[in-house]
C-alpha cells in the first residue's frame, strides 16, 4: 500500500471491532491500534495502586505519569506487559469511569494521533472517526444486537477461565454503552460520514473482507 491511510473503526463493546480490526491489519499489512487497551491499561494501573475509580483527580495525574505502548497485541505499561490483565472483570466494569475523564482523554488522544501520523493504521475505539481522526480515510461504525454482544463477551471470558453469568454480562455491557454514549467528553456516537455495519449474523472474516473491499476500491 503506497498511500498513508487511517481506517477508523468505532462501535459499542462486543460489536466485533477488535477482532475485525486485527484481521484487517493482518490482511493489509498495516498497524493495528487498540485504543480501548490504553484506557484499560490506565484503569489497571489505578486498580493495582488502590486508587478509587471515582477519584478523577488522581487518575488524571496518573495518566500524565505513566507510559503506555502498544506493540501489536502487546500492551506495555511502564515497560511491563499487561495485556493479560486488562480484560479482567473488575476492569470491564470500571474502565468507562476512567475513560470519561476529560484530561485522561486529552492525553490518550494526543498519543493516538501521534501513532497514526506517519504510517497506515487501523484504529478501533469509540471516538476515532468523530474526534481522534475526523479526517480519517475510511470510517466504520460496527453495531450488533445486545444478546449477541453479551454472548461474544461471555465466550471471551469463559475462554480466559472466568465463571460468567449471561445476565450479568449483558447488564454490564448495557451499563457501559450508557456510560460511553452519554459522557460529556467525546461520547460514543457514529460519525455522520461513517458506514454502519451490523455484525450480528456476520463472521469477523466477512466484516473484515467487506471493509477491505471498500478500501481497495477507493484506492
Ligand atoms: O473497546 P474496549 O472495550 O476495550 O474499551 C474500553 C473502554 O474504553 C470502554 O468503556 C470505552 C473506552 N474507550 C473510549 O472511551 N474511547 C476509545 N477510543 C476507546 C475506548
Amino acid at each position: 500500500m503506497n498511500t498513508h491511510i487511517v481506517i477508523a473503526i468505532d462501535g459499542p463493546a462486543g460489536s466485533g471491532k477488535s477482532t475485525v480490526a486485527k484481521l484487517i491489519a493482518k490482511k493489509l499489512g498495516i498497524v493495528y491500534i487498540d485504543t480501548g487497551a490504553m484506557y484499560r491499561a490506565l484503569a489497571y494501573k489505578a486498580y493495582t495502586m488502590d486508587i478509587s475509580f471515582e477519584d478523577e483527580k488522581s487518575i488524571a495525574k496518573l495518566a500524565e505519569a505513566i507510559e503506555i505502548e502498544l506493540e501489536g497485541e502487546k500492551v506495555l505499561l511502564d515497560g511491563i506487559r499487561v495485556d493479560g490483565h486488562i480484560r479482567m472483570p473488575v476492569i470491564n466494569e470500571n474502565v468507562s469511569k476512567v475513560a470519561k475523564i476529560r484530561q485522561v482523554r486529552d492525553i490518550m488522544v494526543m498519543h493516538q494521533r501521534e501513532m497514526g501520523k506517519k504510517r497506515s493504521v487501523v484504529m478501533d475505539g469509540r471516538d476515532i472517526g468523530t474526534h481522534v481522526f475526523p479526517n480519517a480515510s475510511y470510517k466504520f461504525f460496527l453495531v450488533a444486537d445486545i444478546d449477541e454482544r453479551a454472548r461474544r463477551r461471555s465466550l471471551e471470558l469463559i475462554q480466559k477461565g472466568y465463571e460468567v453469568e449471561f445476565g450479568e454480562i449483558k447488564a454490564e455491557l448495557e451499563n457501559r454503552d450508557m456510560q460511553d454514549s452519554t459522557r460529556e467528553a467525546s461520547p460514543l456516537i457514529k460519525a455522520s460520514d461513517a458506514l454502519e455495519i451490523d455484525t450480528t449474523s456476520k463472521t469477523p472474516e466477512e466484516v473484515a473482507d467487506t471493509i477491505i473491499r471498500l478500501v481497495r476500491t477507493e484506492e
